[in-house]
Order: C-alpha cells, then sequence, then structure tokens
C-alpha cells in the first residue's frame, strides 16, 4: 500500500523543524524546550490541548506554544463537539486549536473520528444504513475541512476497537455494523484527505499482551486489503502501581515490520495520590522509558503527553484517587518526569554516575516470628538517571546477604528465623545502577515462634476466570508440639492484583502484601490441628498469575 503524502504537508513539518535546527547553539540550549530537542531526534513531542484554558490562560498558552511541537485536541474534535445534531457542524473549538498550532508552527494530530464515546445519542440509535451513511458524512466533512490545511497532518478515524481480552469491543458501532466499519471509516477519511496519515489508536496495547495481537493482525489483514491504514497510536495510560510495558520497544518495533508509522498518542503516568518524591521518581522513570522506545525505533514518530500541567487531566475525574500524571504540577512547575522527558529527547546517552543520597535508617515494624516490616526515609536522585528503588541487606560481617528489593520506601520481608536479632540496611539504586551509601543499622528480633517448630500454610486456587480467581483452601496447620491460640498468615498478590472478598480469617492489605488472621473460632490449633479460609481476588484481564508466598507465624 503506498502511504501519499502531499508535498504541501510535508513541507509543513520540515518547516516546523528546521525553524528549531536553525537556533544558534547557546548554552540555554542544554537546558532548551522539549520541542527544540525532540526535533533534533526528528521526532515531535507533543501534547493534548483543552479548549478553555487555551483561550483563558497565559501561562496554560505559553508553556503549549514553547514546549511542544505537535498539538491534538483533547475533546474538541471529537463527535459530539462537532457534529452535536445531524448535519450540524460546529468547528469553533477545533478551528481555535487549529489556529493555535498554525501560529506556533505546530502539527495537529486531529482525534477522533470513530469512537463509541463522546459520541452523540443520534448516532446510536440510527438503523444500519443510515449510521453508516452518518458515519461516512461526519469524516467526509470533518477530514474535508482540514484537508487543505497544512497544520493537520493525521487523524484517528477509529478509536478503542477492542476489548482487552482481544475481542472486537461490541460497541454500538459493531453491533449495528459489524466490523466492516472500521474498513470504511478509513477508506472514508482517505477520500477525504488523501494526503492524510490515518492511524488506529488504542489503550493498554503498549506491552506484548492479548490486546496489542489483535490489533496487530488486523492492522496486518486491513493492510493486505489494501485499506489505508499508515499508523498505529499507543495511547500509553499508564499507572506507577501497575508495572511498566518493559517490552514497549520491541512491540513498537514488531509495528513498524508490518510497514506502518507507530506513535504515543496520550501518554499519561497516574499515581495514587498523595504525590511524593518517591512516586514523583518511579513516575519520571516511566516517561523516560516511553520517550527513549520511541527514539529507539525509527518508525515511531512521537510522543504526546496526555495534557502537560496537573491542574488539566483527566485522571482525578476519571480513576479515583488518583493523579499527578502530568509532567508539570498545578502551579505550571517542571516536575522530575519534565526533566525525564527532557533529558532523554536532549540525548540522554550522557553516563549518569552520580548515585542516589543515603537512604533513612530502617525501622522495623509488625515483627512477628518471620517477617517484619521495614521502613526508611526515601532518597532523592540528582544524576538524571532516576531513583529505582532499594536494595535491603543484612549486616553479618564479611559478605551481607541482600534480604530483598522494593520500589518504595518500604519492604516486608518474609521468611526470617524467629528468635533472631536482624541488623539491616539499605542501599537506593538508580536507573544506571548506581548505589547510594549504606544507611544506617535497623535492629530488630524476631518473636519466638509457636512451640517447637511454628505452623504453616498452603493456599489453593479453585476456581479462575480472566480477570479474578478464589483461593480457597488457605490450610492453616499447626506443625509445632504445641498448641497455638492464634495464627498470623501473609501472602502476595501480584501487581495489579486486589482483594474482592475473604471469609474465616480478618486479610489487611498493605500494597500487594496481604495478612491473614484468625477470627475468634479459628484460632485454637492443636498440635497437628488445621483450619482454613478463603479469599477472592480481581486481577488485570488476561493475567494468569495468582496469589504466592504463603507464609505463617
Ligand atoms: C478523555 C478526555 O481527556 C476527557 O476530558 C474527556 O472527558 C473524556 O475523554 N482515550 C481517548 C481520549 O482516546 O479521547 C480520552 O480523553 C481518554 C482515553
Amino acid at each position: 500500500m503506498s502511504v501519499r503524502s502531499s508535498s504541501v504537508k510535508i513541507l509543513a513539518v520540515v518547516a516546523g523543524m528546521l525553524a528549531t535546527f536553525l537556533l544558534p547553539a547557546t548554552s540555554a540550549e542544554a537546558s532548551g524546550p522539549l520541542r527544540t530537542h525532540a526535533a533534533g531526534r526528528g521526532k515531535f513531542i507533543g501534547a493534548a490541548l483543552a479548549t478553555s484554558p487555551l483561550s483563558n490562560e497565559t501561562s496554560y498558552r505559553n508553556l503549549a506554544a514553547t514546549e511542544f511541537n505537535q498539538v491534538t485536541a483533547e475533546n474538541a474534535m471529537k463527535w459530539d463537539a462537532t457534529e452535536p445534531s445531524q448535519g450540524q457542524f460546529n468547528f469553533s473549538g477545533a478551528d481555535a486549536i487549529v489556529n493555535f498550532a498554525t501560529q506556533n508552527n505546530q502539527q495537529v494530530h486531529g482525534h477522533t473520528l470513530v469512537w463509541h464515546n463522546q459520541t452523540p445519542g443520534w448516532v446510536q440509535s440510527l438503523s444500519a444504513t443510515a449510521m453508516r451513511t452518518a458515519m461516512q458524512d461526519h469524516i467526509s466533512q470533518v477530514v474535508g475541512r482540514y484537508a487543505n490545511n497544512a497544520t493537520v497532518v493525521s487523524w484517528d478515524v477509529v478509536n478503542e476497537v477492542f476489548d482487552d481480552n482481544g475481542n472486537m469491543r461490541t460497541s454500538f458501532w459493531y453491533n449495528t455494523l459489524g466490523q466492516s466499519y472500521i474498513a470504511d471509516a478509513f477508506r472514508a477519511a482517505r477520500a477525504a484527505d488523501p494526503d492524510a496519515r490515518l492511524c488506529i489508536n488504542d489503550y493498554n496495547v503498549e506491552g506484548i499482551n492479548a490486546k496489542s495481537t489483535a490489533m496487530y493482525n488486523l492492522v496486518s489483514s486491513l493492510r493486505q486489503q489494501n485499506v489505508p491504514v499508515d499508523c498505529v497510536g499507543f495511547q500509553s495510560h499508564l499507572a506507577i502501581q501497575y508495572g511498566f510495558p518493559t517490552d514497549l520497544q520491541q512491540n513498537l518495533q514488531r509495528f513498524a515490520a508490518l510497514g506502518v508509522q507507530v506513535r504515543i498518542t496520550e501518554l499519561d503516568v497516574r499515581m495514587q495520590m498523595p504525590r511524593d518524591a518517591t512516586k514523583d521518581a518511579t513516575q519520571a522513570t516511566y516517561y523516560r522509558n516511553v520517550v527513549n522506545a520511541c527514539l529507539a525505533v525509527t518508525a515511531c514518530a512521537g510522543v504526546t503527553i496526555w495534557g502537560f500541567t496537573d491542574k488539566y487531566s483527566w485522571v482525578p475525574d476519571t480513576f479515583s484517587g488518583q493523579g499527578a500524571a502530568l509532567i508539570y504540577n498545578e502551579s505550571y512547575q517542571q516536575k522530575p518526569s519534565y526533566t525525564a522527558v527532557h533529558d532523554a529527547l536532549a540525548g540522554g546517552s550522557t553516563t549518569d554516575t552520580t548515585p542516589p543520597t543515603t537512604p533513612g535508617t530502617p525501622t522495623a515494624s509488625n515483627v512477628t516470628s518471620n517477617s517484619a516490616t521495614l521502613t526508611w526515609t526515601a532518597s532523592t536522585d540528582s544524576g538524571g538517571s532516576g531513583l529505582a528503588g532499594y536494595n535491603v541487606y543484612r549486616e553479618q560481617g564479611t559478605t551481607d546477604p541482600q534480604l530483598g528489593q522494593s520500589t518504595t520506601n518500604s519492604i516486608t520481608l518474609t521468611g526470617l528465623s524467629p528468635s533472631t536479632q536482624y541488623q539491616v540496611y539499605v542501599r537506593a539504586r538508580d536507573g544506571a545502577g548506581n548505589l547510594s551509601p549504606n544507611s544506617p543499622l535497623g535492629t530488630f528480633t524476631t518473636t519466638t515462634g509457636p512451640g517447637g517448630g511454628g505452623c504453616t500454610a498452603t493456599g489453593t486456587v479453585q476456581n479462575q476466570w480472566a480477570n479474578g480467581y478464589v483461593v480457597q483452601p488457605v490450610t492453616v496447620t499447626n506443625a509445632g508440639t504445641s498448641a497455638i491460640s492464634g495464627w498470623t498468615v501473609t501472602f502476595t498478590l501480584p501487581a495489579g492484583h486486589t482483594l474482592s472478598g475473604s471469609w474465616n480469617a480478618t486479610l489487611t492489605a498493605s500494597g500487594q502484601t496481604i495478612t491473614a488472621r484468625n477470627l475468634s473460632y479459628n484460632g485454637n490449633l492443636g498440635p497437628n490441628a488445621s483450619t482454613t479460609f478463603g479469599f477472592q481476588v480481581t486481577r488485570p484481564n488476561g493475567d494468569t498469575q495468582t496469589a504466592a508466598g504463603y507464609t505463617c507465624a
């Protein structure tokens, strides 16, 4: 399939890059705006813009203009904004964004033509024939309006057509028209602007998984049928508590091998509030990794961040208790994530040899016969690669064994020996592998275990499904030689898993570590006696991991 591009649109983009290339190399250059560094690497760095602060707030407008060379309308080009009633088009918001971008030498990515959200009710209730015609008319009018406008260079033609398990989403589009609406939408967009780059966009497709593989297969098959799909957008709404998709670069590369452009379209990295320095540092690592993945893949055109200031972000309204997902805070101050994006775009290859600062003394809590929770004051990292986590060691003289690793300033150690004194210290790690000096020593002594041997716990998965499972029974056995009058079982849930119910024990969560305590009626166990409890967990769709690491004390 040939990807046609008009010389007009290409020239506009190249002119934008030349303007920044030709700036004199001053000493301020090294700390210059993101767009200068991105253009120097042949990529765009963009932001989704909202129309209201764009017209009302100078700080918002100034940063949007100076830091980014690409913009996406956060809402202004969606169907409910552009065609609220059939045939009545309103381009006031869309034009405001496009005009701003033109004035500031930025390219616009049109978002989005066919989606199941933010589409008026009148569309959803149409018959199949009328809906197909309405879709084609909408695409023709919206894309057509900017077809001769050199600022608007690309479109999200369809958005979020998949479920997380890789099946087609049973949206009103699919339910009314079947899968063919996708090819029809791309053909209508190509007809409306033969020079625009046409994209399919989705979330949870950043790593290699069922959904991204379904996307890969669809794009491959559409292109075999000469359907004009030029580009794949990876939304990248990430969260520090769910882990980074470490195969992002590999995934982008496999799509690139299909001959399409790839792009990061809606990057944000949310966290559980409140914000703190440790979470900021982890977030910065995620931003840096995304930018580096795009830099490493030639077919990756650039990275669009879904907003830029925490003052205006969809996250707090959408994900309860979460926020602070962007690169500027609410007062337009740069966050560590800004520096991470900046430094990655600026070269990133400078070696970080500065270790993080020394962590505080680890203090122990919840000490049992075989476990303890340590907490310490967090380190900071200024060398550029960012704080990556902590190693916890036991002081033993010659070689100090590592007892565990944590990405936060706390860890629960398990598998400890009863009635034993532990002297422990912590070292912080940065992204380049530099280790901080040792923290001061913390000391704790595990409690005496139950008489003559302690208790044991084993968990059995009774039933599981795509996004959950039941562990029943967890069997608690008094393996000792004397009776016990209570027990505490700990185990770990994989990242992203959360408890959704339990019975015959009281369960409390600290991060992913779950502590289960006996109830009044099942704490007394004679030697060799057993009791059971159970629990249910919700997990990310398609994740096959289950709870692990049962210990009893
Ligand atoms: C979000 C906007 O940020 C919000 O302001 C709006 O209320 C809902 O939509 N995937 C997409 C984007 O493709 O269009 C969504 O944007 C976020 C998820």
